[in-house]
């Protein structure tokens, strides 16, 4: 897939990028899409979580027809995890460095720098993206703007970047190669955490992009995002 093969969809104001993909798509719109806002009113995060969505941060969803996807990334938790993977590569670009808490939080210096939501609706994948640009909403959040104070990318420039990369990303199906490049940018690796009232230790990410964690002599893999707290952040 290309770029060219997306038609970009701009509104001033919208409930949810999310919610007008999935109308777009119901109206039987055929082509690959990314819908953006300038402001969400009703912007969402997973675990049904308030996504605040004011003006001048970044705020697109993207349409991914399955038969365009590799299985690959359909069967397991790859997907969300390379969108995950695409935004640390254009961060990076942008010299500021992230990792990623897993499953899908972009952490800058132990604050949320930006967030991804995928959702399946029937034969189709719609990819969320939100990058806290200008404003950072919330306590454990921080913004681009505080962390560049000058030089700020246009958020033009940061959503073809993005499909740029994310796009590249997509033709890599060597899950070791995933694998790998997720161990090396997770977020609280080889630390102790609660995940729910136990003691664990986070080991790291397995070949189908699950979380590993020791739980006394036991490894246990995590597949949704179950709470796993870090114990440095509880202090
Ligand atoms: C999360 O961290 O919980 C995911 C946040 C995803 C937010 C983006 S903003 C664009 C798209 N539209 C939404 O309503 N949510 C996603």
């Amino acid at each position: 897939m290309l770029i060219s093969d997306f038609e970009i969809i701009k509104y001033d104001e919208l409930d949810s990028t999310q919610d007008e993909v999935y109308r777009l798509w119901r109206q039987n719109h055929k082509s690959k899409i990314v819908v953006l806002a300038k402001h969400q009113t009703a912007g969402r995060g997973r675990n049904k979580k308030v996504w605040e969505s004011p003006e001048g941060s970044l705020y697109f969803s993207m349409l991914l027809h399955s038969h365009d996807l590799d299985n690959f990334f359909t069967e397991q938790l790859f997907l969300p995890l390379v969108v995950g993977l695409s935004l640390l590569e254009l961060l990076k670009n942008i010299r500021v460095n992230c990792l990623i808490k897993w499953p899908n939080d972009i952490i800058y210096e132990d604050k949320k720098l930006a967030g991804v939501l995928c959702e399946k609706k029937d034969d189709a994948y719609i990819v969320g993206v939100g990058i806290n640009v200008m404003t950072a909403p919330i306590d454990s959040a921080i913004s681009l703007s505080k962390i560049l104070k000058a030089d700020m990318p246009k958020l033009d420039h940061l959503l073809t970047s993005f499909l740029e990369v994310f796009l590249r990303r997509l033709n890599c199906t060597n899950k070791f190669e995933i694998q790998k490049e997720l161990n090396s940018f997770l977020y609280g690796k080889n630390e102790k955490a609660f995940f729910g009232n136990e003691l664990v230790f986070i080991q790291g990410i397995s070949d189908d992009g699950g979380l590993i964690i020791l739980n006394g002599e036991k490894s246990v893999t995590l597949y949704s995002g179950e709470k796993v707290t870090l114990i440095r952040k509880l202090l």
